[in-house]
Formats: structure tokens, C-alpha cells, sequence
């Protein structure tokens, strides 16, 4: 199987863009992360499109960092016109060393720091998400040390059931995330926040889950969401002018994935949010999205070489690659499949059913099981595909290995947007 970008050369190589796989591994080296930049920017450009075609003027979808965090994918949201969300302050000052707009950062996490708190306010960020009234009290105390106005949201639990790994799972009331409806909690936080000096209440937001491949979830999390924004202008008399429907399209990781288009998720949400606001006669709020994911995905390709194979006779058989749970945490965490490649000669002959291993010193560290690996040799390069959100993001220095280089592609050719980590750097913060 192949995603988006990616194709088999007529020398067998893999091929992601228009550059050969394993020019891009001599050239860089391995472990590598490879971006398809072409592939990220259409993607933002369909977000875009659907959204000045179908939401007012002041909706915008906002990429999730959190999927993928380094200046140079801000930089590009920037030009792409997103918006984004950033869950930590070591987010918000990337975002802001790139040099993206302060105003159209949204800052989210469930926990932030009264540090993080003074930060967003010093930098101006368009909306902080306010996570739990502990936070709405010490946010507005800090807003009026700082004689400032905030501009907030708040992270709401919809009761919403996405079916999709527990972990990633976030719209039900048990979650460590955002206000409860069902037991009055979130209504208690607006009635509280309108009597708070220095926060003003623009905006609503839910985030369901991730690695989701259904639109039923989304329109019920649509038509609750928008139900509740009656009820505050009903019971309070306010109107809460935004909503925020999160991220969670799934991406394409096997065969058995079957992730919707773009459009053709936000079709059936735009439906859902359109007859809602009419059935409950409530002007229509700006909308706002926060895909992760779906921008960033596929478009990212790990390269890694092959060491050693280790036939174990009746047994199996393991592959072992330069890299591992230290650059892709995701089997090990999630049990998440991945399709991998020999990219040095993928003619979908001769195939192997091996185990993909990592180096680091943990028998969990695998990439994949039962893979289907053409006539792999020391030497050749392994592609794992997908590998562009929550990968380079959660990974670490796990028996210190140092952290791969991201290259771009676009047009053929490549560029390094983040360097590989060298052994000074380990020791940057030793003493
Ligand atoms: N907005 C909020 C508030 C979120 O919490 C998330 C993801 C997103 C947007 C973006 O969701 P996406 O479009 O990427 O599904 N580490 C896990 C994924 C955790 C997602 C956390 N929140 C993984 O590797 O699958």
C-alpha cells in the first residue's frame, strides 16, 4: 500500500514527492524524517477552501501542533492562513519565534502553568481554552495583576463516544479534559466567568477524540455543542460568538484504513452545524476547527537503514533498524500499525514476514509485526509511512539516541528544516 506522494520508482526505490528515498538517506543519513511540504500545503489549502466556501468570514481552521511542533511548520501555516493551537509554552514560543501571529494562536491544555498562563498573556494569544474553574479563577486573577482582558474559551466534555483507541479517546465525562455537561459543570463555569473582570467568553470548543473515520460522532458533537450555546444565550442572555469542533480525522496508516477526504468530513458537519443553528434559532457562531493529523500524517515518511537480521528458525524472524521507540512511540504506547517498505527495492517480490525491531535496550520496542518485507538486507533502507504526526512530536533520547533530522520535499527537491541531533547536544543541559 502506498499514501499520497508516494510511488515506486523504475529503479524499485521508493519514491516520496519527487525524490528518490534512498538519495535522501545517503544524502541525510538515517534515521530520517521525511516531509512531503507539497502534500501539507494542499492539504491547508482544502481546509481553507471549504471553509471561505462554506463558514463566515471570521471562521478558520487551526492546525494542531501538538502533531507536529518545529518553526519551520509554523512558518508554513502562516503562509498556509491557519490558525493553530499550541498546549504549552514550549509550543506557544516556537509558534512565536517563527514568527506566526500571537492573535491566531490558540492555547489549550489541561494543566497550564501560572508561568504558561502569563506568557499567553503577555504575547497576546487570540483565545486561551480554559480547562477547569481552578483555572478560570487563577487566570483572571493573573489578567488583572497584568491589567489586561482576556479572550477565552472552554473545553468542553460533549459526551460524546468516538470509537477509537481509549487513549485518544476524549469527549466522555470521565476524561481528564474540559467542563462536563452533563452535570451542570460547564454551565456553572459560564455563569462564572461572566462575572470575571478581566476574561470575556468568545468561545465554546470540544475535541471527541483522534483517528477518526466516521462523521456521525462529529455532527452529534456539532448539534450538543450548538445546543448548549442556546441554553447560555436562554439562561444567561449571552451569546457565545465561536465554536470549536477540535481535530480527530484519521489518517491513513494500512490497508484497512479507510480515512474520509477532507471535504467530505467537513460536508455532513457543515449540515449538522447549519440545521442546528437554524432548529435552535441561534445566530450562527464563527466556526473553527483544529486538525492535526489529516494535515501532517501522511505526508511524513520515516527512512531507517537495516542492521542486522536475526532469523530465529521457527521462531521469527527480526529486523533491526537504526532507530525505534525513541523516534516512533507508537506501537510501543498505542499498538498503532504501520505499513512498511523496503524502499531500496519494493518490486513486491520475494516477501518476508519479519518483525521490525528497534535498537533500543526494551524487547517492546518494535515498529511492526508480521510485516511483509521484500528480501530485506543490511543496508537497505526500511520506509515506515505515516509517520508525520505524533512522531517526531513524542519522541526522545531514550538510551540517548539522538533524534532524527526532518528534511522537506517539495518539487524535487529537499531541504533540512530541523537538524539531526548531535552528541553535544545531549550534553547541553549536563552539568
Ligand atoms: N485539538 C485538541 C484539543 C486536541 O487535544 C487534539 C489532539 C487535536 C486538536 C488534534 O487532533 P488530530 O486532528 O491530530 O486527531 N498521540 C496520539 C494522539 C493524541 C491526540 C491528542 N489531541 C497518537 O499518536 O495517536
Amino acid at each position: 500500500m502506498l499514501t499520497k506522494g508516494l510511488r515506486i520508482g523504475d529503479n524499485g526505490h521508493l519514491f516520496i514527492e519527487d525524490c528518490d528515498a534512498v538519495e535522501l538517506a545517503k544524502e541525510y543519513g538515517t534515521p530520517l524524517y521525511v516531509m512531503n511540504e507539497t502534500l501539507i500545503c494542499e492539504n491547508c489549502k482544502r481546509y481553507k477552501k471549504f471553509f471561505s466556501e462554506n463558514f463566515s468570514k471570521a471562521s478558520f481552521p487551526c492546525y494542531a501542533s501538538k502533531a507536529l511542533s518545529c518553526l519551520e511548520i509554523y512558518r508554513i501555516m502562516k503562509e498556509e492562513g491557519m490558525g493553530v493551537d499550541v498546549v504549552s509554552g514550549g509550543e506557544l514560543y516556537t509558534a512565536l519565534n517563527a514568527g506566526f501571529p500571537a492573535e491566531k494562536i490558540f492555547f489549550h491544555g489541561n494543566n497550564k502553568t501560572e508561568q504558561e498562563l502569563r506568557m499567553a498573556i503577555k504575547y497576546g494569544v487570540g483565545r486561551v481554552i480554559v480547562d477547569n474553574l481552578t483555572e478560570l479563577e487563577v487566570l483572571n486573577e493573573i489578567a488583572q495583576e497584568m491589567n489586561s482582558n482576556v479572550n477565552i474559551g472552554f473545553r468542553i466534555k460533549p459526551g460524546i463516544d468516538a470509537h477509537t483507541h481509549d487513549y485518544i479517546r476524549t469527549g466522555q465525562i470521565d476524561s481528564k479534559f474540559g467542563f462536563a455537561l452533563e452535570n451542570g459543570e460547564a454551565k456553572e463555569a459560564v455563569r462564572l466567568a461572566l462575572e470575571c473582570s478581566n476574561l470575556t467568553l468568545c468561545q465554546v470548543h470540544c475535541h471527541i477524540g483522534s483517528q477518526i473515520f466516521d462523521t456521525q460522532p462529529f455532527a452529534d458533537a456539532v448539534k450538543v455543542m450548538l445546543t448548549f450555546i442556546a441554553e447560555v444565550k436562554n439562561e444567561f442572555g449571552y451569546s457565545i460568538k465561536e465554536f470549536n469542533l477540535g481535530g480527530g480525522l484519521g489518517a491513513k496508516y494500512t490497508e484497512a484504513d479507510a480515512p474520509l477526504e477532507i471535504e467530505e468530513y467537513l460536508a455532513p458537519v457543515a449540515k449538522a452545524f447549519y440545521e442546528a443553528c437554524q432548529e435552535l434559532c441561534i445566530e450562527e457562531p464563527s466556526f473553527h476547527i483544529e486538525p492535526g493529523r489529516s494535515i501532517v500524517g501522511e505526508a511524513g515518511t520515516t527512512l531507517y537503514t537495516i542492521g542486522n537480521v536475526k532469523e530465529i528458525k521457527d521462531v521469527r524472524t527480526y529486523v533491526s533498524v537504526d532507530g525505534g521507540m525513541c523516534d516512533n512511540i507508537r506501537y510501543a504506547l498505542y499498538k498503532a500499525e504501520y505499513t512498511v517498505l523496503n524502499a531500496s527495492k519494493n518490486e513486491g517480490t520475494v516477501l518476508k514476514k519479519v518483525t521490525v525491531a528497534g535498537k533500543c535496550c526494551e524487547s517492546g520496542d518494535l515498529l511492526k509485526e508480521n510485516a511483509d518485507l521484500t528480501d530485506p538486507k543490511r543496508g537497505d533502507i526500511l520506509a515506515v509511512l505515516t509517520t508525520g504526526a505524533y512522531n517526531y512530536s513524542m519522541a526522545s533520547n531514550y538510551n540517548r539516541i539522538l533524534r532524527p533530522a526532518i528534511v522537506m520535499v517539495k518539487n524535487g527537491r529537499s531541504r533540512v528544516v530541523v537538524q539531526r541531533e548531535s552528541y553535544t547536544d545531549l550534553l547541553n543541559n549536563d552539568i
